[in-house]
């Protein structure tokens, strides 16, 4: 092929995590214009072929790009006060209750421009890219009326467009209930299911519908009627469930055919079932149980045994998770919560894309077809990625086929 550019792409002698398992053997891996063309082991790769690529490099773990499946990056303001106060013993809860937590970055997010919450968000974003993100979720959340809601969705997509990453948008209006309508959160829960959803989804802003279902956020009937109402626009459904207590809001989300059922550290038998029957994926946030110093583990056990995907995200955020590692969040799912490096790693790769409805598109995964979304790690297994808190391990970050950070 002298004189022709070779069009496709080979990184050889790989240690494949191909978001499910590893690989016993070295792999190539070939690439064509922006898909996986082949994943076939050394020792049977066809010589012929792997020379007629452009060789991208020899050795390291390669693993899908990684996906972030649950994130709240753009928002304004910081919380650091609150997070001295709770180390003076203020809860969490405690705090919400007076009016800080969520609804402080509400007023802050509120004040700020689109374009003040564009450049905010993106180092953060950048920084999770800088640690193999390709794929990131981010919600809106805090805005809390029509046009703030809005705002931040419009900003979440601008990020799509101006960093070489996949983002996909969550319209999380039932996150908290804003003071205007204090004393009355059915009334805020119309306005999201009467005005909000049918906005965003005019506006082509979300990808899927949240809630934040809590004794201080919304109850069980109240997020039912935003999953209908998402439902009756075509949007897939997730919920914020069983965070800090137990009140059946993952079983809710599952009879909806929700996508995921998010932190659950109070999921019980029941919940783990219905998720189970629903084909949902438990997305498991081991930055926020860290943060809020949570004790209450949640049930690993019993969702493995039942075959429940796991995903594991950052939940990036600036009250209960300001923690923008997604490598960290590997090494925390493994040390909090006693998953296996390769679970946690399927967490951030295939279950991931599950968990955000991509998985058919074979996002996550390396295998024949699959978008071109990998990361080449300087690391000997894919378990040290877990294994050890070490950022700059990234060799290379290929986003849709082409190299992105090395
Ligand atoms: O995922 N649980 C509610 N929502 C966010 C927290 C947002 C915040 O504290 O600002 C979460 O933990
Ligand atoms: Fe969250």
């Amino acid at each position: 092929m002298s004189g022709t550019q070779p069009t496709a792409t080979l990184w050889r002698d790989v240690t494949l995590f191909d978001g499910h398992r590893t690989h016993p053997e070295p792999m190539a891996v070939i690439v064509e214009a922006n898909r996986i063309a082949q994943v076939v082991p050394m020792a049977r790769a066809d010589d012929a072929r792997l020379a007629e690529c452009r060789e991208m490099a020899r050795g390291g773990v390669l693993t899908p790009g990684l996906v972030d499946c649950h994130t709240h990056l753009v928002f304004g303001g910081s919380r650091a006060d609150e997070f001295e106060q709770r180390l003076e013993g203020v809860s969490y809860e405690e705090i919400a209750r007076r009016g800080g937590g969520i609804l402080s970055t509400v007023n802050a997010t509120r004040a700020a421009s689109e374009d003040e919450l564009f450049a905010a968000a993106r180092p953060r974003l950048e920084a999770l890219m800088a640690e193999g993100v390709t794929t990131v979720e981010i919600k809106s959340g805090y805005g809390l009326t029509v046009s703030d809601e809005l705002k931040m969705l419009r900003v979440a997509r601008r990020l799509g467009e101006a960093l070489p990453v996949r983002v996909v948008t969550t319209l999380l209006g039932a996150h908290a209930l804003p003071p205007e309508f204090a004393n009355d959160s059915d009334g805020y829960i119309r306005l999201v299911c009467e005005e909000m959803i049918p906005a965003a989804d005019a506006d082509g802003l979300a990808d899927a519908v949240d809630v934040f279902c809590e004794k201080i956020a919304f109850s069980v009937a109240q997020c039912e009627r935003v999953f209908a109402a998402a439902k009756d626009h075509g949007l897939p459904i997730k919920a914020h469930a069983e965070q800090l207590s137990s009140l059946g809001g993952s079983a809710a989300a599952a009879r909806f055919g929700a996508l995921s059922a998010d932190h659950i550290e109070y999921l019980d038998e029941a919940g783990v079932a219905a998720l189970r029957d629903a084909g949902s994926v438990a997305v498991l946030l081991p930055g926020a149980y860290h943060t809020l110093r949570e004790t209450q583990l949640p049930p690993i056990d019993a969702l493995r045994r039942a075959g429940v995907p796991m995903a594991v995200a950052t939940d990036a955020n600036p009250g209960s998770s300001p923690i923008f590692d997604p490598t960290l969040m590997l090494n925390f799912a493994c040390t909090l919560f006693r998953l296996t490096p390769q679970e946690a790693l399927a967490g951030m790769t295939a279950h991931g894309a599950q968990a955000l409805g991509l998985a058919e598109q074979g996002l996550g995964r390396i295998q024949a077809g699959a978008p071109a979304d990998l990361c080449l790690w300087d690391v000997d297994t894919p378990a040290a990625l877990a294994y050890a808190v070490q950022p700059g391990r990234l060799r290379q970050r290929i986003f849709n086929g082409a190299l992105r950070h090395d």
